[in-house]
């Protein structure tokens, strides 16, 4: 038999031991401030903005037109991912045998609180998902979709109004489930289920929606390869750390192949982006400040691929640029553009467009100065990622008649020479005048030396043509 004061010395032991777990909890927490940070994993419904509201209305001004370049909602991982899968549930196992003595637990690293280890003891992978469904839009990404339109709807009911006209809308999607489920979700927020609406015929050559499937000099770009700035932040002590202290408060006595790792953040990021209102399990194998430098990474890599890093990307979009302006500009139907794609095609626009610069590129080297950074693809492109620009007929103003605010995932855009997100025409139309006038054709995919030059060159012929013809 046991003396009382053994069981008391146990007792006190065992609340000492609870106290050391106690530092954080995912499922306890109800703010949960890391998945704002998942990049292009993020949940629409946390990224979105509320400013819109105070922001839509412009007194002396009515909304006439709109241009929408929409992302696909949430979606199901790819295949790669979707065959990891029994991975996830051999990691499940080793993390539970870890925990099954929590003496054998290192004392000098936080560990998971019982709420959590009980949530990931159970997880199973929901074995419906099948690799054919790589990439599908979920059924919460087509209500991510829904969602958008019902909102900017209420916002702008003049210009896009409930009944489907086939003159005032104009939809085009890419060759994809998600985005052609996409559209669907948009025009059944708009008009209500089986209204007729229609997308365009998506072209062989989709240059439009995917520019970056036909500049090869744009896909032989190194973003993530050896001696890229991904490549030499995966290479430094913080990232070696990070891995280091995920591994260590799984209860492993080394660090997991970064490929584990980022295996359970991909699924810890897809649960919550698929369910906003549950927790993933996945989740809570990663601390808030951890989130942080995968979210680096991550910027880091966007930030070379389509972002700022490279004057290249930010020509790729030339032709939705510049069918933006033109269709802005035209007093004629019409009066709604929406497109549906992807997040490569929302990130270049966005650079197309000079928004959300930072003066100092983001480098592997400079994490700590960064936490500030535009170059934020979590809050520019979240899952069912927007852009809508929005042009405004303003009465009241008889030098700039024209206007127009350009909203990012609800919230306006706030360029440097626009007030407060309130843009003249006449200075939009001068401020991307090298989009307007490119002949996208060499412009996307070339050094953009001779774009506009060769424009010139194309009229003088089209002309020297016409004058034969007419001899
Ligand atoms: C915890 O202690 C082990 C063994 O002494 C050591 O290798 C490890 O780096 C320590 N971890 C932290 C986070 O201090
Ligand atoms: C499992 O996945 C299928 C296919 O995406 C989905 O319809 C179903 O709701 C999921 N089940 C659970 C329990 O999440
Ligand atoms: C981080 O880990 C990698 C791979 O194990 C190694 O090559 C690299 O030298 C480490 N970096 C530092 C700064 O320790």
């Amino acid at each position: 038999m046991k003396s009382p004061l053994i069981t008391a010395c146990l007792l006190a032991l065992a609340i000492v031991q609870i106290g050391a777990q106690d530092d954080y909890c995912f499922g306890k927490d109800n703010s949960r401030p890391q998945t704002r940070h998942f990049t292009s994993k993020t949940a629409y419904q946390i990224a979105k903005s509320s400013n819109i509201e105070k922001q839509y209305l412009v007194p002396g001004c009515t909304a006439q037109k709109m241009w929408i370049f929409h992302r696909h909602g949430t979606r199901l991982p790819s295949k790669s991912t979707i065959q990891k899968a029994p991975r996830l549930e051999q990691l499940r196992d080793l993390i539970a045998g870890n925990y099954g003595k929590r003496s054998d637990l290192p004392a000098n690293t936080s560990t998971l609180c019982m709420e959590d280890l009980i949530a990931l003891k159970m997880w199973k992978w929901n074995t419906s998902i099948t690799d054919d469904m790589e990439n599908y839009l979920t059924s919460q990404g087509y209500e991510d979709l829904r969602g958008t339109a019902k909102t900017y709807q209420k916002y702008f009911p003049e210009v896009l109004i409930k009944e489907y006209d086939h003159e005032h809308f104009m939809f085009r999607h890419t060759d994809t489930q998600r985005t052609t489920e996409s559209f669907k979700a948009f025009t059944e927020g708009l008009f209500g289920a089986n209204s007729g609406a229609v997308a365009e015929d998506i072209p062989e050559k989709d240059l439009l929606l995917r520019p970056y499937d036909y500049c090869t000099s744009w896909s032989s770009q190194n973003y993530k390869n050896a001696g890229s700035e991904s490549d030499k932040f995966r290479n430094m002590a913080l990232w070696n750390k990070t891995l280091a202290d995920v591994s260590a408060r799984l209860g492993f006595k080394y660090t997991l192949d970064a490929s584990d790792i980022e295996l359970m953040y991909d699924m810890c990021r897809y649960e919550q982006a698929w369910q906003v209102d549950r927790t993933s399990v996945w989740c809570a194998a990663f601390l808030p400040e951890q989130v942080t430098v995968f979210e680096y990474e991550d910027d880091l890599r966007y930030f070379y691929k389509s972002g700022y890093g490279n004057a290249a990307n930010s020509r790729l979009n030339c032709r939705a640029a510049q069918d933006m302006l033109k269709h802005l500009s035209s007093k004629t139907a019409p009066n709604v553009v929406s497109y549906f794609g992807h997040s490569t095609g929302v990130q270049t626009l966005i650079n197309a467009l000079g928004i959300n610069k930072d003066e100092v590129p983001l480098l592997a080297s400079n994490y700590d100065q960064q936490g500030n950074r535009k170059w934020a693809t979590s809050k520019i492109d979240p899952f069912a990622a927007n852009f809508v620009a929005v042009k405004y007929e303003c009465e009241a103003d008889t030098e700039n008649k024209e206007k127009a605010i350009f909203f990012l995932n609800q919230d306006a855009v706030d360029l440097s020479w626009c007030k407060v997100g309130l843009c003249n025409w006449n200075e939009v139309l001068d401020r991307y005048s090298h989009l307007l006038n490119a002949d996208c054709e060499s412009y996307y995919c070339g050094d953009g030396a001779n774009a506009i030059g060769i424009s010139l060159g194309a009229l003088l012929m089209t002309a020297v043509v016409y004058l034969i013809n007419l001899m």
